[in-house]
């Protein structure tokens, strides 16, 4: 006759059945899955779906692809930068004929948008003390080679070759801190080199 064993709470009905066979000596028991594993499975569920939706039907996910991309491109310029000497572009910026050939690109590729001057219209004064993204010379090459093309500032590195780069900002470096009357400060102060 099968009688009702009373409930014990360390060891309730379905724990510590064993199945009927066991191989190599070892017993299979047939217990239903701790709650807590169960509690945290049912959360990575629930994460996994909203954590798709986030990548996936919503705008802002950071994907693997692109955000290599990014960050590839983001070593490429520190890397191109890294092979520049910033004593070589502050030399350049004083001999007369790398300035001119500065100043040829800058009028066709720049002054649209910083002034035929250097004193800013749509992009900053690039004649005052003061710097949005660093006015050291490293700074500048990386601003000017990587741009910012999100706020409106291109990107020339796949524009011009490396050797018009060091130009262009040898004439950037030439004006800076002539202080033209033109667009107001914007960022840091910086004095420098
Ligand atoms: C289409 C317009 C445009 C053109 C063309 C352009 N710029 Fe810019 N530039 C900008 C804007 C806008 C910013 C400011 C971005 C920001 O808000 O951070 C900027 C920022 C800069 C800065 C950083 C200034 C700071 O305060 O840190 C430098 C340096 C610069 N540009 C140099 C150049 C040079 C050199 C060229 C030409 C090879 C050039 N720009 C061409 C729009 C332009």
């Amino acid at each position: 006759m099968k009688t009702e064993a009373p409930f014990d709470r360390s060891n309730p009905p379905g724990f510590d059945v064993p199945k009927d066979h066991a191989y190599d000596g070892i017993q299979e028991f047939d217990n239903p899955l701790p709650r807590w594993w169960l509690g945290t499975f049912a959360i990575t569920v629930v994460f996994a779906i909203f954590y798709w939706m986030w990548l996936h039907s919503l705008p802002n996910g950071p994907l693997s692809f692109p955000t290599y991309g990014e960050e590839q491109a983001a070593y490429d310029l520190k890397m191109l930068a890294n092979a520049v000497d910033p004593a070589t572009v502050v030399a350049a910026s004083k001999d007369p004929a790398t300035v001119t050939r500065g100043k040829a690109l800058y009028t066709e590729r720049c002054a649209s948008c910083h002034a035929p001057e250097g004193q800013g219209q749509v992009g900053p004064n690039l004649t005052d003390k003061f710097w949005i993204h660093g006015g050291d010379v490293k700074s500048i090459y990386m601003t000017v080679a990587g741009g910012y093309p999100k706020l409106g500032m291109p990107e020339w590195r796949t524009v011009l070759e490396d050797n018009q780069l060091v130009d262009v900002v040898a004439f950037v470096l030439s004006i800076r801190n002539t202080e033209k009357a033109g667009k107001a400060p914007q960022g840091e102060s910086y004095s420098g080199e």
